[in-house]
């Protein structure tokens, strides 16, 4: 018998030998097809609309985790004819591509979120997150009645915004220099929401919680609620994704 057939006998009666081979050879087929996606800029393509949150948008995001809403609500409407029915276009990678950590979820005591923006006026969310059985009567749905109490606190909102630089998402210093003070511009609706909207596209400037005279927790959820799957414009043709 040749020598390489003996080599791979040898190799074969030596059951932690094989392992070990067997791991490295399977490793590198991974690193192969994982590792380019890290450098490659294509992986998660880029869509028209797509923009990272405002500091308002933000402190709420952080309230929605904080509060544990994705325990019951997902944000990610798949592919298919029922969910597309239900929740509008189906949601695209692009779209969370500035979510750190991502909201997908997968379990749905309640609906998905990641199109509920614009649907409900900003009464309906101050009133069903007070409530919920009073706008859904058959709703299970607990109420958060204290995050229109709760002052809103965000003394490191600049900080947080350069930890997401430092992910990739592009704030500019001028966004980091600002944080603080669009807070205050996006949750009264008045100051320059005309240079909020220029660095945020869209960005919605008013008073969110029904209680003019104070920013508060409310205000900065109602603010996330309506921002999600907005910004992309499905009816233009350059937003549309095909799929490859
Ligand atoms: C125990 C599960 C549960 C938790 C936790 C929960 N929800 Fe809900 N949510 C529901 C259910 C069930 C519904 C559907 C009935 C209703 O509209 O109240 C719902 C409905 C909603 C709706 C209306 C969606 C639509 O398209 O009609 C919004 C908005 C919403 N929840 C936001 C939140 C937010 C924000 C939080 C966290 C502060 C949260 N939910 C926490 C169960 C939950």
């Amino acid at each position: 018998m040749s020598t390489w057939a003996n080599r791979h006998k040898f190799i074969e009666r030596n059951v932690t030998l094989l392992a070990v081979l067997a791991f490295i050879t399977v490793a590198i087929g991974g690193i192969v097809e994982i590792a380019p996606l890290f450098w490659i800029d294509t992986t998660v393509k880029h869509v028209e609309g797509v923009r990272p949150y405002t500091p308002l948008e933000l402190a709420g995001r952080n309230i929605y985790i904080r509060e544990g809403c994705y325990g019951c609500h997902s944000q990610m409407i798949r592919p298919f004819r029922d969910e597309v029915e239900r929740y509008g276009h189906y949601s695209l990678a692009a779209e969370s591509m500035y979510d750190h950590p991502f909201q997908w979820g997968s379990e749905r005591t309640g609906p998905d979120l990641a199109r509920v923006g614009g649907r409900y006026s900003d009464e309906w969310h101050a009133q069903h997150l007070k409530d919920p059985r009073s706008m859904v009567p058959e709703s299970i749905m607990p109420p958060y009645a204290f995050l229109a109490d709760r002052a809103l606190d965000v003394p490191n909102i600049a900080d947080h915004l350069k930890v997401l630089r430092a992910e990739g998402v592009p704030y500019s210093d001028e966004d980091i220099a600002k944080a603080a003070a669009d807070i205050i511009t996006q949750g009264y609706g008045d100051g320059d929401t005309e240079d909020l909207v220029k660095r945020y596209p869209d960005a919605q400037s008013r008073d969110f919680d029904g209680d003019p005279g104070r920013l508060t927790e409310m205000d900065a959820l109602i603010a996330y609620l309506q921002s999600l799957g907005t910004h992309v414009d499905f009816q233009s043709a350059a937003a549309q994704e095909q799929p490859e």
